[in-house]
């Protein structure tokens, strides 16, 4: 059952039941109001009658007055009166009614005669031929019950107002029914609307077409639904071409090294190179340039653990000082044949931090070979660390190259590598970011073109230790 149906049955559920209700309790209560009414008339005329024969007449022979007394009792009403011996005998009728029957077969007269108290019935009545409601009231002769005074109305009138008001209560309740239908079908059409059209951009999505947008038709609920189906596209939209532009960097870079191994193997293949040192130089630069492709390929795989949650780290608690030290051992003789002097200021108060070791040896190298690169024979390269408040902070400061202000902010980007003919691939401090980022760590670059450059690496201690 699609949301139209299922509103518009719940609309009609709730308005047929209150409609029912409201209208039995209506019909109910007109029926009883007229009857009441009718009955309370009749009662009171019953009533008035009595009394007054009871102050005018008593004493008198009843079957000598009754004329005269019906003429009297009948003149103000409407209904029908009876004049009735307490024997049961119709002395009188207004309506000139005669019978030999005796009237103590109706109920009312009955116990009005015997018990002396007014009593109402209702019924069938087979003279008439139709529903009466009957008042009988005892007339007294010093507190004698000698005969009844009888009103008799048809119910027929009565009925047929009450089933006229029935009818009219009834076709209003359908009319409001009918127009809560027609309301809660274009009440609904507004919501399924939005929700149609929310599915068919959600179906394109799904076919692969981030081009669709969801049409906002209201600031509700569905809008909101709308703008975040729109957001999500844009988003794999931005992704998509991120990716596009990730493939074409990378087969660019793969493409250089192979293009320079490609021509010196064809060059060596051919023969036609004689000087042992000019071979030497060509396996030395295919040598290095496949030692570039195999470093690319391990970054690209770094890159494809990140994307996909598979880098995990490895903590391991470990000297800080001793660590900053065999880098800097590591890195020395590279230094040393660059004419640079490479220091690291790790004392021995240096604490003992919880971090992966190999990723952040991965770091530091990243670091310190950028600034090697960077930096002209005769610079200095100083390695720092220190402990502050809750954070163990590193920094690799050069006195290299520096890289222009505007330029900063590009340098954690994937495949930004400046314009120095040393840069690399573009990718070891996007790499760099990402691992002290796993570490809930922090890396910002301080740098002036011409001057030199500071990176520091913000590493939070952890609690256990
Ligand atoms: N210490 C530095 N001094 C000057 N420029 C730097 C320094 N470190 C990084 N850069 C610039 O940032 C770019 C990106 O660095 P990186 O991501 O390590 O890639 P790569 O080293 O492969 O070029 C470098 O190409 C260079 O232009
Ligand atoms: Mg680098």
């Amino acid at each position: 059952m699609g949301i139209l149906q299922r509103l518009v049955g719940s609309y009609l559920v709730v308005i047929v039941t209150t409609v029912i209700i409201l209208e039995a309790f209506l019909i109910a209560a007109v029926n009883y109001y007229y009857n009441y009414n009718i009955e309370q008339i009749l009662t009171s005329q019953a009533e008035l009658s009595a009394s007054f024969y009871e102050q005018y007449f008593a004493g008198g022979n009843l079957e000598q007055q009754a004329e005269k007394l019906l003429k009297g009792f009948s003149h103000h009403s409407a209904a029908q009166v009876q004049i009735i011996s307490s024997s049961g005998q119709l002395m009188q009728d207004s309506t000139g009614l005669q019978t030999e029957n005796s009237m103590l077969e109706y109920r009312d007269v009955r116990l009005a005669a015997s018990r002396g108290q007014p009593e109402t019935w209702r019924g069938y009545d087979p003279i008439a031929e139709e529903e009466v409601l009957a008042v009988s009231y005892p007339l007294q002769d010093a507190g004698h019950s000698i005969g009844v005074v009888r009103f008799v109305t048809s119910l027929a009138g009565t009925k047929e107002t009450v089933r006229q008001i029935s009818v009219l209560l009834i076709s209003i309740g359908l009319i409001v029914i009918g127009l809560v239908a027609v309301v809660g079908i274009l009440l609904s059409r507004t919501i399924t609307g939005s929700i149609t059209g929310l599915k068919q951009t959600a179906e394109k999505m799904a076919e692969g077409d981030f081009t669709a947008r969801a049409q906002k038709r209201y600031r509700d609920e569905f809008g909101a639904l709308a703008d975040t189906l729109n957001t999500m596209a844009v988003k794999i939209q931005e992704q998509d071409q991120l990716k596009n532009e990730f493939i074409s960097s990378v087969s660019h870079e793969l493409r250089s090294p192979l293009t320079s191994i490609k021509g010196w193997v064809i060059t060596l293949k051919s023969g036609l190179l004689t000087g042992k040192a000019t071979i030497q130089d060509g396996l030395e630069i295919i040598e290095s340039e496949t030692d570039r492709l195999t470093r690319l390929v391990d970054e690209l795989l770094d890159f494809s653990k990140f994307e996909d949650g598979r880098m995990v780290l490895n903590y391991t608690a470990f000297q800080s000082a001793d660590f900053l030290q065999n880098i800097g051992k590591q890195l020395r003789p590279r230094a040393a044949r660059q004419g640079i002097t490479l220091q690291v200021q790790a004392g021995d108060s240096l604490p003992v931090i919880k971090a992966d070791e190999s990723r952040l040896k991965q770091v530091m190298i990243n670091l310190l070979d950028n600034a090697l690169k960077f930096t002209e024979p005769g610079g200095t390269i100083v390695i720092t660390a220190r402990l502050a408040g809750e954070q163990f902070i590193i920094t690799v400061e050069d006195s290299g190259a520096g890289i222009a202000e505007q330029d900063v902010p590009k340098l954690f980007q994937k495949f930004y590598k400046g314009n120095h003919s040393m840069s690399g691939s573009g990718l070891g401090l996007s790499i760099s970011e990402q691992i002290i980022k796993l570490h809930k760590g922090d890396i910002s670059i301080d740098s002036r073109l011409g001057k030199g450059t500071k990176v520091t690496i913000f590493l939070p201690r952890s609690e256990e230790l």
